[in-house]
């Protein structure tokens, strides 16, 4: 089209020499264009659109818009993405004669433009270009501000999803809203991923790079066949989804609209949600996905499940599949997925397996309205239908059911314990009747496979060692703390030494580790946590030790390693478990501590038969105990140590139940090491995190508070605040404690396995203080000072107040990045 570049070209010139802007307005007429120098600026001076040239030596130069009052330009749309100005000298952004919207270079060729096509005699003139504050630019008829406009960047966004922008999918077309990321931080061409909505049901969000899927967003719970106006996250976030059998498009808003957030989808693929804040000057992300490893899509392969509380093994296969690859399933190269153990017969003989709290698979049909039998009877109906789920609806005003069923194979499959889908899985008859009963835990035969294969892997491991580890030797060295050249040897650690905090902690040479624990073997597993395997290690004289293997994440250097230790070392009091000694060597991280027989109090605690072992008096013991040692690390220790993986898997139990808290001073060490890998990822445990710690990755001692008070009501009740889910009403343990504690009826919360002896007085103390520890402002949180304080009867309770209204444990529910399930704080309320 050489006349209209042409055409273009003229009336740039012209309007160049003609009209240039005098830079303080917010739109350009048509005939008026914007030069290198010079930016629109919208009504209220939110967002600006001019040129921008991202990174320092690049050199390209790119029309785009950004915002206009922050410190760091933080672009939000870019015209030429694909078309970058080598040469930005007399470069322009403009509004041609005809109406469009176009971007040239200072010898007038074309860059960019919106190629409308319009009648030619209803044109010149007409169009005009307006930046709004939302961030659209919006190029409409100049005389009739009202129409739709002819165009608008909403429509048309780069990485970034702003408030008022539509999320859309035609039904009838397919064609969906997509961001598309940059190709890197300062290269704004497109990039290798995709983020747009899929599914010709729902509103199920996808990250794609190139044709593969990278993550895929949980699936929307409502049906898609009316408007609905949804409810907030912490009621400064809205969300609608409007819905028409032609289409589906989600948006949201801020009620404070003066925050600016947005969506962005950057350059390594990750989607996530930031808010800026004034007094950091920064962007804070709020959540970002995929982060976790089960985030991931389908990391476990067919008909096996991610487990997204992070407890080993991640990934396990349905009850009756096995691992298509052992060895390499052993080895944790999930990929191969898992297999069925027994043909299906497809003679009506089959039957189905109910497994509950997934996030179900990717790529199903759907059929409205059946029953739970004629959903199941549609599944037996195909012989390729391997599972089906059947949920009932009740939303607002609309009532009826929905029948999912998935053909093949079945994958993404993720245990998200509060999600209550129940995926009914196709197995053949003589498998049920043949095999052990279904259980959700990992099969005896899963085990017996990694102990099989385990030798492989320890084998390999071995030939990666190099030699001990010289440098935190050397470090030892010349600070003259040790002779780090002399390695001791684990038998040589005398348990009964008073360890003097100046002297450290003995570095142990990894062949005497090795022996102690019989390399690792998996029979010596205590169990596994955030930071790794811990194993049952016992020395020559025949005393026990806990050998902790830290993982992979933890792989930091020598020398930043042995300066932890030596700060973990000096953190000692009768609640913390005591460090013995550590070992570095090669790729192995590892820490020795004393050996707790009554292993952690998760393993006692909701277990129903052992539970009755801890009578109340014991219970509160163990309260106070973990809140001592608490106070001690956030106060009384020389350093303030907050420990952000608070959880009853980390509360130890000694021969006499007294609790002693461990891996306190790790979360640092893992923290360092993303630093460098330059992840922001949060370390805690789902349903243990304080929201603005899993939203916001803000941590403060009021973050281990709120843990605490989780781990308080778990303690009373004798009740996982994960896995407890109250049907009925939608509500987690802590939403579920909070409404017994609102109707008066708080002693109702204590484990039926106490007995009748206890103190109702220090129990409702209890409850109360772990409803104040779990409040959803961290201010209003109580410090362990307080606590400690009350918890010893000091008088300082006198003033508890009454607790408010409780942060819900965080899940995927509520996170405003997965803007599309329904299931809101705001529901769980009523
Ligand atoms: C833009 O500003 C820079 C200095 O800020 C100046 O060197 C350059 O000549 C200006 N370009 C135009 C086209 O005015
Ligand atoms: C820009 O230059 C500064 C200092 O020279 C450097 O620290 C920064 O990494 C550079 N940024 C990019 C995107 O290259
Ligand atoms: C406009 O048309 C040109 C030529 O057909 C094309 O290269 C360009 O990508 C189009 N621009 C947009 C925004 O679609
Ligand atoms: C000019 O275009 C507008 C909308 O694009 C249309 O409503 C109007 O009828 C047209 N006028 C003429 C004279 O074609
Ligand atoms: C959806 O796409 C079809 C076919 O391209 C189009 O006719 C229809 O207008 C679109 N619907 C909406 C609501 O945009
Ligand atoms: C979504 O868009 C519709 C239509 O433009 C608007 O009425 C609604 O308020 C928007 N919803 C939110 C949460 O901003
Ligand atoms: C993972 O296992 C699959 C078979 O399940 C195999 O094809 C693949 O090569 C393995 N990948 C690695 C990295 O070992
Ligand atoms: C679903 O609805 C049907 C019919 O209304 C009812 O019989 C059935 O019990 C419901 N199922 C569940 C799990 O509530
Ligand atoms: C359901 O409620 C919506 C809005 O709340 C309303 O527009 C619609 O007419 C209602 N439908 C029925 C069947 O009552
Ligand atoms: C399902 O049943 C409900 C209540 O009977 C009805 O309102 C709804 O329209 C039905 N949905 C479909 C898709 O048939
Ligand atoms: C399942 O089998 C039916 C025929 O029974 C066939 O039409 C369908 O394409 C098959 N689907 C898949 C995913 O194999
Ligand atoms: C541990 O492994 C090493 C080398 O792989 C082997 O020599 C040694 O016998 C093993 N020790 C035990 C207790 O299995």
């Amino acid at each position: 089209m050489v006349p209209i570049s042409l055409s273009l070209f003229l009336i740039f010139l012209s309007s160049i020499l003609l009209r240039p802007l005098d830079g303080a307005g917010d739109r350009l007429r048509a005939g008026e264009s914007s030069g290198l120098n010079q930016t629109i600026v919208s009504a209220g001076r939110i967002f600006a659109l001019g040129f921008f040239s991202p990174g320092n030596s690049s050199g390209d130069w790119y029309a785009g818009i950004w915002y206009n009052n922050l410190p760091t330009k933080t672009v939000v749309w870019v015209a030429n993405r694909e078309a970058p100005l080598r040469d930005p000298g007399g470069a322009a952004i403009g509004v041609t004669r005809e109406g469009n919207l176009a971007v040239r270079d200072g010898r007038g060729r074309s860059l960019w433009s919106t190629n409308l096509t319009r009648d030619p005699d209803n044109s010149t003139g007409a169009a005009v270009a307006v930046l709004l504050d939302s961030g659209n630019l919006v190029l409409r008829r100049w005389d009739t501000a009202s129409d739709p406009p002819l165009w608008q960047s909403f429509d048309h966004p780069t990485h970034t999803l702003l408030p008022g922008m539509k999320l859309r999918l035609n039904f009838t077309s397919g064609e969906a809203t997509r961001l598309r990321s940059w190709r890197g931080a300062a290269d704004p061409s497109a990039g290798d991923f995709v983020f747009t909505l899929e599914g010709r049901w729902g509103l199920e969000p996808y990250v794609f790079k190139g044709e593969e899927i990278h993550w895929r967003g949980p699936m929307w719970l409502g049906i898609p066949l009316f408007p609905l106006q949804l409810g907030d996250v912490n009621s400064r976030y809205l969300q609608s989804v409007y819905a028409t059998d032609q289409e589906i498009y989600y948006n949201y808003s801020m009620i404070e609209s003066s925050l600016l957030v947005r969506y962005v989808l950057d350059h390594s693929g990750t989607y996530s949600f930031r808010v800026w804040d004034d007094g950091a000057a920064a962007w804070n992300s709020i959540g970002t996905t995929p982060t976790r490893p089960c985030d991931f899509f389908n990391l476990c392969g067919g008909a096996a499940s991610c487990d997204s509380s992070g407890q080993s093994p991640l990934c396990r296969c349905l009850n009756g599949f096995d691992p298509s690859a052992p060895e390499e399933w052993a080895k944790g190269n999930f990929t191969g997925g898992c297999v069925r153990r027994r043909r299906l017969l497809c003679d009506g003989t089959d039957r189905y397996t109910k497994i509950g709290g997934l996030k179900l698979p990717d790529r199903y049909s759907v059929a409205w309205n059946l029953s739970l039998s004629q959903c199941e009877a549609s599944c037996s109906a195909a012989c390729n239908c391997s599972a089906f789920s059947h949920t009932n609806f009740s939303t607002f005003n609309l009532t009826g059911s929905r029948c999912l069923t998935w053909f093949g194979d079945m994958v993404d499959l993720v245990q998200i314990p509060l999600l209550s889908q129940d995926l009914y899985v196709r197995l053949s008859a003589a498998q049920l009747d043949g095999d052990p009963p279904a259980d959700d835990s990992p099969s005896g035969k899963n085990q017996a496979v990694i102990r099989i294969a385990l030798p492989i892997a320890v084998s390999t491991g071995v030939l990666l060692m190099g030699a001990c580890c010289y440098c935190a030797a050397r470090k030892l060295k010349s600070r003259g703390k040790s002779d780090g050249g002399n390695l001791l040897r684990l038998e040589e650690i005398r348990l009964n030494d008073a360890l003097g905090s100046e002297k450290g902690v003995p570095m142990v040479d990894l062949k005497s580790v090795r022996a102690a624990t019989e390399n690792f073997s998996i029979s010596n597993q205590l169990g596994e946590g955030g930071f790794g395997a811990v194993y049952k290690g016992k020395l020559k004289s025949g005393e026990a030790v806990a050998v902790k293997r830290l993982s992979r994440a933890s792989k930091q250097g020598c020398e930043e390693f042995a300066n932890e230790v030596l700060l973990i070392a000096k953190l000692q009091h009768r609640n913390l478990v005591r460090l013995l000694g550590w070992c570095s060597h090669g790729d192995e991280r590892i820490l020795i501590y004393e050996f707790m027989p009554n292993k952690s109090l998760d393993h006692i605690i909701f277990d129903s038969t052992r539970s009755a072992e801890l009578s109340w008096e014991r219970r509160f013991g163990i309260i106070r105990g973990v809140a001592d040692g608490l106070l001690y690390l956030h106060q009384h220790s020389r350093m303030r140590v907050i420990h952000r993986d608070m959880k009853t898997n980390n509360i130890l139990l000694d021969g006499e139940m007294n609790p002693k808290i461990s891996d306190f001073g790790l979360a640092r060490i893992f923290e360092m090491n993303q630093m460098e890998a330059n992840t922001a990822r949060v370390v805690g445990t789902y349903g243990y995190m304080s929201p603005e710690y899993a939203m916001d990755g803000v941590f403060s001692e009021k973050s281990d508070v709120f843990s605490f008070g989780v781990i308080v009501l778990e303690i009373v009740t004798g009740k996982r605040s994960t896995g407890f889910y109250h049907y009925k009403n939608s509500l987690n343990l802590l939403g579920y404690a909070w409404q017994i504690w609102e109707e008066g009826r708080a002693l109702e919360l204590l484990d039926p396995t106490v007995d009748s002896r206890f103190e109702a007085g220090d129990v409702v103390k209890c409850i109360h203080l772990g409803l104040l520890c779990i409040q959803e402002y961290a201010a209003d949180r109580p410090t362990m000072a307080a606590v400690v304080s009350c918890l010893a009867g000091e008088g300082g309770c006198g003033s508890l107040a009454a607790p408010k209204q409780p942060a819900f444990a965080i899940g995927r529910e509520s996170n405003p990045l997965l803007p599309l399930s329904i299931h809101h704080r705001s529901e769980g309320r009523s």
